[in-house]
């Protein structure tokens, strides 16, 4: 990579968790990664730099896209990693919880591919959403979360349509990546067929492919890392 004008991504919710991950992966490769997280306590990885942002609101996207074009002066790398889930029964979820979900899991990647489509189409650029295998199966409890992640696999292949050949989009779905929570049991782990449990720099590393110069003939597509769980097929004992 070119060090006097490295290639810049913006993660969103790159705080922690996979958002941390995919930054650091980024930034270990030679990028200029810009961290938008709506967490005032965050920072981006060396030589990066870290806006506190909620993604979901659209006069602060555009604040923080007006900064990346006066600061970094160029997008090549668009990571929409924000999210979050609310587990509660449909009848006790209120309209406003449903649309805080959506806006941030969902309206969030519409309010920042339209606002970085310019500094992406100049440096045609790539982006990758970061959805959910809750997309296509559930738990109880989950609608909003699940409704969300669905939107974001839709909106990933009409992004790639309207937004080529200068743009690609794809989309990340990931099983259960350890992120919080306690460490998962062996029968856990041994329940993946890939032996364990998902860790973010496991979608880091798809990340940083698809963002890079071997994915070009990749676009519109949905990726699955979730340690093979929902190709298992599970009948009752
Ligand atoms: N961890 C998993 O098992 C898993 C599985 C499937 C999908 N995902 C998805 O991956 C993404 C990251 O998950 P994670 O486990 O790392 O989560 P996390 O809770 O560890 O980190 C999420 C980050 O997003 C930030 N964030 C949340 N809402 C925001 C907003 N409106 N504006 C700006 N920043 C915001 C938070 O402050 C936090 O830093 C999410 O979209 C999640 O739905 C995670």
């Amino acid at each position: 990579m070119n060090e006097q004008h490295p290639r810049v991504a913006l993660v969103s919710g790159g705080a922690k968790g996979i958002g941390a991950g995919i930054a650091a992966r980024l930034a270990g490769d030679g990028w200029r990664v810009v961290v938008a997280d709506r967490d005032p306590a965050g920072a981006a990885p060396a030589g990066g730099r870290y806006v506190v942002c909620d993604v979901g609101d659209e006069v602060s996207v555009s604040a923080l896209v007006r900064s990346v074009a006066a600061v970094e002066q160029r997008l090549d790398a668009l990571i929409c990693n924000a999210g979050f889930m609310i587990r509660k029964p449909i009848g006790d979820l209120s309209l406003a919880e449903w649309s805080s979900v959506l806006t941030t899991n969902l309206t969030s990647t519409f309010l920042l591919v339209r606002a970085t489509e310019a500094l992406l189409r100049a440096a045609k650029g790539a982006v990758v959403t970061i959805a959910s295998t809750r997309a296509r199966m559930s738990e109880p409890d989950t609608e909003s979360y699940a409704a969300s992640k669905g939107g974001l696999v839709a909106l990933t292949h009409a992004l790639a349509i309207s937004l080529g050949p200068d743009v690609r989009v794809n989309c990340i779905s990931p099983g259960w990546i350890l992120t919080k929570g306690p460490e998962p049991t062996a029968e856990e782990h041994t329940f993946h067929p890939a032996g364990r449990v998902g860790r973010p720099d496991d979608i880091a590393a798809l990340a940083a492919f698809l963002v890079g110069p071997e994915s070009g003939f990749i676009t519109g597509a949905e990726f699955v890392v979730d340690g093979g769980v929902t190709r298992k097929m599970i009948y009752p004992e």
